[in-house]
């Protein structure tokens, strides 16, 4: 294996070690693993917690300008010490050669994302020292091609260059086909070949459409575990189309390998402010009264993207937005915003309560949801001249949803009879993510009907921040309400403080085996059983979306589904950003 060769060598390979291995639990006894990554983790030699995120909370207690510059500081410090603590585990394992192999390397997410993640967890000295990449897939290619494309996607920095040279010699690649066992058993001979390939610790990523999951999973378990070291294996959404697809997978994988050695990815999971719920739920005092069904009248969960399939149709035309987002990023949020305060922070004790909360949700009722398809805009720019439609690699006279509202109910003691509106949807007027607890109106009024509903928003993206919309005395001499709000936008208060992509964050996890970032198979079986019915019924009888313009909010009838569940837009509160 070289780092420049596109020679094929699949065929190159007789008697790998690895083929002669068959238990997964001997091959992968895991004694590195954290139990918890969450807080920058347990650090599991020491025991202490981890403090990256623990530390940004407390600093910044103080409310004068020079305060808050020096707990800006701080929170820098923090975060770099956290950094240094996350160094020190992982290169207690320096001693160990790593080798992450991706297959899929010739792909749209391999380029998009997984090289830039792996590119910038090396260049910050994130990963153990003796790490290798490996890039799988059919195509003929070579590192150096590998390169080429997703090198636009890397940020590199001018003083980054020896490093970036450095980066790509730990690189190789690797030809084969996902079904032929022996070009696996020649992959493994290629790690073997590496310094000390055959003790190292292996991360599988499969960048892969999921027709080729099943093939390609059985071949690592036949022929490429580590002999040493241990085995993980990182799979990428969808998990399945349905129950039984999902159940058939699922069962699959489980044959293979034990459940903490799958890391199934949500990267919705790894965004800051979804990581933040934990905290923001569970380390204030004054959100816990609150936040329950005798305070809050809905939560409206929103994803939405301000542009269409851009020639992915044919991808997205198979799947649809509801199992594109909604069953699995907005189902992740939701669950985090409903459950109870777990045990602890660990892994299995935080996972136990999501999937309570899934538990607890009948499935979807057709008559609690609004499907819509975009149109083209003619007056608008460039692609959104162009509806779904339009898209040449979409099936004509297609009924897949690229937008939809659903309500569903938690059935517990704290949330029974709170809808939870789920919004998602492609060319739309923004680019935006976000929790929204609208409150209920305040009983007994004395101001004349003024008042407008509390909201917090805790938005996941663009621009991270929470805020929540209440009613002040409008300064002056009259004692009139008027809305305003307590505003903690993140660009202002972590002024310089960067913030890590999702990739970064699960990828690391996956290092240090730390699961509570992934999604367990109880949690994906409870999701799938609530969006089964709903998804067979659309299809079955074919339902047409209702259509909505290319760069609008959606078809009308979500904002009237949202209203028949109590949300209120007034449409009187206005913003002023702040001067940075
Ligand atoms: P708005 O009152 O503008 O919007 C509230 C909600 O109403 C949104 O969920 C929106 O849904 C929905 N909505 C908008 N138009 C309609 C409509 N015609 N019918 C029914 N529902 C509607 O308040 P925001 O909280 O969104 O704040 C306004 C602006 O201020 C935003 O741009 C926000 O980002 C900004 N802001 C930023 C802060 C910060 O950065 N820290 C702090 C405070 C505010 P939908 O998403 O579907 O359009
Ligand atoms: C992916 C979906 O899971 O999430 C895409 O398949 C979507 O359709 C993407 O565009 C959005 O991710 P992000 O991180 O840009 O919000």
């Amino acid at each position: 294996m070289g780092t420049g060769s596109s020679k094929n060598r699949a065929r190159q390979s007789t008697s790998p070690k690895g083929t002669s291995k068959v238990n997964p639990a001997a091959s992968s006894s895991d004694p590195h693993s954290y139990s918890s990554q969450w807080v920058g983790g347990t650090n599991p030699e020491t025991g202490e917690p981890a403090q990256v995120h623990r530390d940004t909370a407390q600093a910044g207690q103080g409310n004068n300008t020079m305060t808050a510059i020096s707990n800006v500081q701080k929170t820098k410090d923090q975060l770099l010490k956290g950094v240094s603590i996350l160094k020190e585990t992982l290169h207690s394992e320096d001693d160990v050669p790593h080798v992450f192999v991706v297959f899929g390397a010739s792909g749209d997410l391999a380029k998009k994302k997984i090289y830039p993640t792996l590119w910038w967890l090396y260049k910050d000295g994130l990963l153990p020292k003796q790490t290798y990449f490996v890039g799988y897939a059919r195509s003929d290619l070579s590192v150096q091609a590998v390169r080429d494309k997703s090198t636009q996607y890397m940020k590199l920095q001018d003083d980054e260059k020896d490093k970036f040279e450095e980066f790509w010699k730990v690189n190789y690649y690797v030809k084969g086909s996902y079904t032929e066992r022996t070009d696996f058993e020649h992959l493994n001979q290629e790690i073997n070949t590496l310094p000390k390939g055959d003790l190292a610790h292996r991360l599988f990523y499969l960048a892969l459409p999921p027709t080729v999951f099943k093939d390609v999973s059985s071949n690592i378990r036949l022929c490429c575990m580590g002999h040493e070291g241990w085995s993980r294996i990182i799979v990428e959404k969808p998990f399945g189309r349905d129950s039984e697809s999902s159940d058939d997978l699922s069962q699959h994988l489980s044959k293979l390998f034990r459940e903490d050695q799958i890391y199934r990815i949500d990267h919705y999971l790894g965004k800051e402010m979804v990581q933040n719920l934990m905290v923001l739920r569970f380390g204030n005092k004054m959100f816990s009264p609150l936040w329950n069904r005798d305070h809050v009248q809905c939560v409206v969960i929103t994803f939405k993207e301000p542009f269409g399939t851009m020639g992915r149709g044919g991808y997205f035309d198979e799947s649809g937005i509801i199992r594109d987002v909604m069953q699995n990023h907005l189902m992740q949020i939701l669950s985090l915003v409903a459950m109870e305060k777990p045990a602890s922070t660990s892994a299995e004790d935080i996972r136990d309560e999501k999937v309570k909360v899934l538990k607890c949700m009948p499935p979807l009722d057709l008559d609690n949801v609004v499907v819509g398809q975009y149109t083209g805009d003619p007056e608008g720019q460039g692609d959104a001249k162009n509806g779904y439609l339009d898209d040449p690699t979409v099936p004509k006279g297609s009924v897949t949803p690229t937008f939809a509202t659903a309500v569903v109910f938690v059935k517990t003691e704290r949330w029974d009879g709170v809808p939870f509106i789920m919004k998602c949807g492609k060319a739309l007027n923004e680019r935006k993510a976000e929790v929204r607890i609208q409150f209920k109106d305040v009983p007994g009024d004395i101001f004349g009907g003024q008042c407008k509903r509390n909201e917090l928003v805790i938005r996941v993206q663009p621009q991270e921040a929470v805020y929540c919309k209440m009613m002040v005395k409008a300064p002056g001499m009259n004692i009139n309400p008027e809305e305003s709000e307590l505003d903690l936008s993140y660009g202002a208060r972590y002024k310089g403080v960067k913030m890590p992509d999702a990739y970064e964050r699960l990828i690391l996890d996956v290092f240090c085996g730390a699961q509570l970032h992934f999604v367990r198979s109880d949690e994906l079986r409870e999701a799938w059983r609530i969006f089964t019915p709903l998804l067979h019924k659309l299809e079955k009888e074919k339902i047409k979306p209702a259509p909505y313009k290319y760069g609008s909010r959606g078809p009308q009838e979500s904002d009237d589904l949202a209203r028949r569940f109590g949300f209120i837009f007034s449409g009187t509160y206005k913003w002023t950003k702040p001067q940075l």
